[in-house]
């Protein structure tokens, strides 16, 4: 007998109807946020305010049509779409992206087995080739999709302590009397060292070299450091490092690094989450000169490759490893016969049920390109050094070092006030800024020091919003420093 109360609510006209509606909210929306208009960054609400009226028994929400709740919705997000967005490093998404992953949101197949959703994963083949052929890596590479930068760097760092270890840590866990270590740098994300404890590795494995000016992995220092951790008993199995990293967007050199890797059989991670995009650029690819000696990478599609998120891919230049690294059974999951067949990706991921991710980025890498992406890389890499000379010029202003790429750290400091006082100073500046609905930026602390850190992700955002937000710093700066 069927439940015609539950049926309706797959009628396909009525859905035709309430997306068509969805479609030209969120049009309006786009071009309301990217036209400059008065509306704010972020609107200024407290907390509990929004919890209120959340709520659902509030009289305003008593009859609330869907497309209400989508307006609602929309009103007290932060808004990626606005140029003046230089915050977090978040990105307003490519539209072929969008649609992409609103049909695989219908469609809603856990894709980890092939049978489940078979296109997802020969997309997901095609983009792990496309990116396979940018890192340079040979036929043997294979790759795999994960939510997350997070997630993929905690398979990177899986697949180098299964493939480094010298017994089969996997089956007999971590044994304390052999410790095993990775290097990271001082300026690593914090899900390397935050992965590297949920693999059993412990504190003491996580062993950091400090940076040096431009905030990027003393490589001279790699030598004596894996000697150290070796004096304290460690095996240093791994080196992981930046491309670029999250505070500073500063470039490790991996080509020392691969060099130091090689010579020591070490296996070699980058986290290239963010920075990893200028592969698609002919101008900034040098930056990451040497990944081709990669064993573990990651990308994240969803920071400068304009995807909605999460869309991670995690690529071993030998693709095996990534077999080796979860060689766990699921009977109800797997036929035995089918073991190392590309297309059952949930033997090569932590995730069981798992988003199309492929399709999403296949739509995106499809329908712009490598011209687009990397007139988009280009453009907010150039940007923001012009960004940089643009603070360097202004006398009450600082830099806390020459952009890489496209994140830029610099503060208010006039002349003659305490460095206490002037980490205060930017706080509450900063909060009064996000506050006023002007612009939207975030901090961060780089040896003690409070700086603003902008991530010029928005394709949109132009050198007169950067202009407009010395002014905004100088003017609520001037206000504080009065106080
Ligand atoms: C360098 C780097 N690695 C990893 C991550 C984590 O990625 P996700 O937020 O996709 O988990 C970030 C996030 O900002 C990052 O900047």
């Amino acid at each position: 007998m069927s439940d015609a109360k539950l049926n309706q609510t797959y009628d396909s006209e009525e859905f035709r109807r309430q997306g068509h509606e969805l479609i030209d909210i969120l049009a309006d929306y786009l071009g309301k946020a990217t036209s400059r208009s008065e509306m704010p960054v972020l609107r200024n609400i407290e907390p509990d305010d929004l919890v209120r009226e959340f709520a659902f028994d509030s009289p305003e929400n008593k009859d609330l049509p869907l497309s209400g709740y989508v307006r609602k919705v929309i009103e007290s997000m932060n808004h990626m779409h606005h140029p003046r967005f230089v915050g977090h490093q978040n990105t307003p998404p490519l539209t072929a992206g969008i649609i992409a992953q609103m049909c695989t949101t219908l469609l809603n197949n856990g894709v980890a087995v092939y049978e489940m959703g078979p296109a997802a994963m020969a997309a997901e083949r095609n983009v792990v080739r496309y990116i396979t052929r940018l890192t340079g890596f040979g036929s043997e590479a294979d790759g795999i999709f994960t939510h997350g930068g997070s997630a993929g760097n905690l398979t990177g760092l899986l697949a180098a302590r299964q493939a480094m270890s010298e017994y089969n840590i996997w089956e007999e866990g971590v044994r304390h009397d052999r410790p095993v270590g990775i290097i990271i740098s001082d300026q690593s994300h914090y899900s390397v060292s935050r992965n590297a404890k949920v693999i059993g590795l412990g504190a003491g494995s996580i062993i950091r070299i400090p940076y040096d000016s431009r905030y990027a992995m003393q490589t001279k220092l790699l030598k004596e450091t894996k000697q150290k951790a070796e004096d304290k008993g460690i095996r240093v199995i791994c080196v992981a490092a930046n491309a670029c990293s999250t505070a500073t967007g500063t470039y490790d050199n991996l080509e020392e690094i691969a060099a130091f890797c090689r010579d020591n059989k070490l296996w070699f991670h980058v986290d290239g989450a963010h920075g990893l995009g200028v592969l698609f650029s002919e101008r900034y690819r040098h930056l990451v000169r040497g990944i081709e000696y990669a064993d573990s990478v990651v990308l994240d599609f969803h920071k400068m490759l304009l995807t909605p998120g999460l869309n991670t891919m995690v690529l071993f230049r030998d693709g095996k490893r990534s077999y080796e690294t979860f060689a766990q059974k699921a009977g109800y999951l797997f036929d035995k016969q089918d073991e190392n067949e590309w297309f059952n990706g949930a033997k090569r991921t932590l995730e069981c049920t798992k988003s199309a991710l492929g399709i999403v980025a296949w739509a995106v890498i499809k329908y712009y390109g490598d011209e687009v992406l990397g007139r988009y890389i280009d453009s907010r890499y150039d940007l923001a050094l012009w960004f940089a000379e643009a603070i360097r010029s202004e006398s009450e202003m600082e830099l806390a070092v020459t952009p890489e790429s496209n994140i830029v750290c610099f503060r208010y400091a006039p002349a003659g006030i305490s460095r206490e006082k002037l980490n205060d100073l930017n706080r509450r500046m900063r909060k009064e800024i996000v506050k006023s609905g002007e612009f939207y930026l975030v901090q961060t602390e780089l040896d003690g020091t409070i700086w603003l850190r902008t991530a010029l992700m928005n394709a949109m955002t132009d050198e007169n919003d950067l202009r407009q937000l010395i002014t905004a710093i100088k003017r609520h700066g001037a206000k504080f420093e009065n106080q």
